[in-house]
């Protein structure tokens, strides 16, 4: 039995990568990735780890994953890194004006960005909700900050963070009287070089373009540094509070 098992979803994000990696290098961590694409953890490094393939971020499919971990009675989960995110793809570019705005990329910005990760959190509370401690970390943005738009645009990616950072406030509510060993945490990684952020690197000073290695450890500080107390934190990559 351990007391410390790491779950990362979305595990095929590059930050996701990186932590999974700094996670399994410490002897006392246990760690469950799930992800659509499990192809960089088929390695022997990863032989101790559970690795869980999941075809799509349907809710059923979601429901079938959080069923086979709670089933082992020996997992106790004490962290749990919600890592999906998008930005651009083939079809989608973030907005620079309001008449480049589509319903359709919003809705699928919107479903990845914002419905997934809830539907994890609600799906994964009955089996993390406890005694112990479990810090829950969904992966959101700066930009999802309404007090702090200043610049505008990338309008569907926005609102999609302002939308997932809303709803943490709101299950944080819920969860300090009905999960309290729960600390939600809305993190920022700050510009991080992967896949997400490439198109959009040229303005980035190279001190400010940080690798996913460096966020991870970060991270890993800040979830260790923050203490389970009823209230949801957006916090940014030096573990700075950023307004809502
Ligand atoms: N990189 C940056 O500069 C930066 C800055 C601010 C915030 N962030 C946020 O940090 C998080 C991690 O980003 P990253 O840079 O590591 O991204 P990345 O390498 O592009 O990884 C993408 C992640 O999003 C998931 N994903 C992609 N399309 C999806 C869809 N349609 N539905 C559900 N999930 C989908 C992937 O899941 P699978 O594992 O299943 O493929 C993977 O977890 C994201 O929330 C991102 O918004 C990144």
């Amino acid at each position: 039995m351990t007391n410390q098992t790491t779950l990362i979803i979305g595990a095929n994000s590059a930050i996701a990568k990186a932590l999974a990696l700094q996670v399994i290098n410490n002897n006392d961590s246990h760690l469950i990735v799930v992800t659509r694409d499990i192809s960089f953890y088929q390695h022997e490094k990863f032989s101790h780890s559970k690795i869980m393939s999941i075809k799509d971020y349907q809710e059923s499919s979601i429901k079938t994953v959080v069923q086979a971990i709670g089933e082992d009675e020996a997992i106790s989960i004490s962290q749990v890194f919600i890592c999906h995110g998008l930005l651009h793809n083939d079809v989608i570019t973030p907005e620079k004006r309001l008449q480049e705005f589509s319903a359709e990329s919003f809705t699928e910005i919107l479903t990845a960005n914002t419905i997934t990760p809830i539907l994890w959190l609600k799906n994964l509370m009955p089996i993390l909700k406890g005694k112990q401690p479990c810090k829950v970390v969904v992966f959101s943005a700066r930009v999802g900050s309404i007090s702090d738009n200043k610049i505008g645009g990338w309008y569907s990616y926005r609102a999609s963070k302002a939308a997932v950072n809303m709803l943490l406030k709101s299950v944080a509510v819920e969860f300090s009287r009905t999960a309290k060993n729960i600390k939600l945490i809305s993190f920022h990684p700050g510009t991080t070089d992967t896949p997400l952020s490439k198109p959009f690197q040229k303005n980035v000073p190279e001190n400010k373009l940080f690798t996913s290695e460096f966020v991870a450890k970060q991270l890993l500080q800040i979830v260790e540094d923050n203490e389970v107390n009823g209230e949801a934190s957006f916090l940014d990559w030096q573990g700075k509070t950023i307004p809502w």
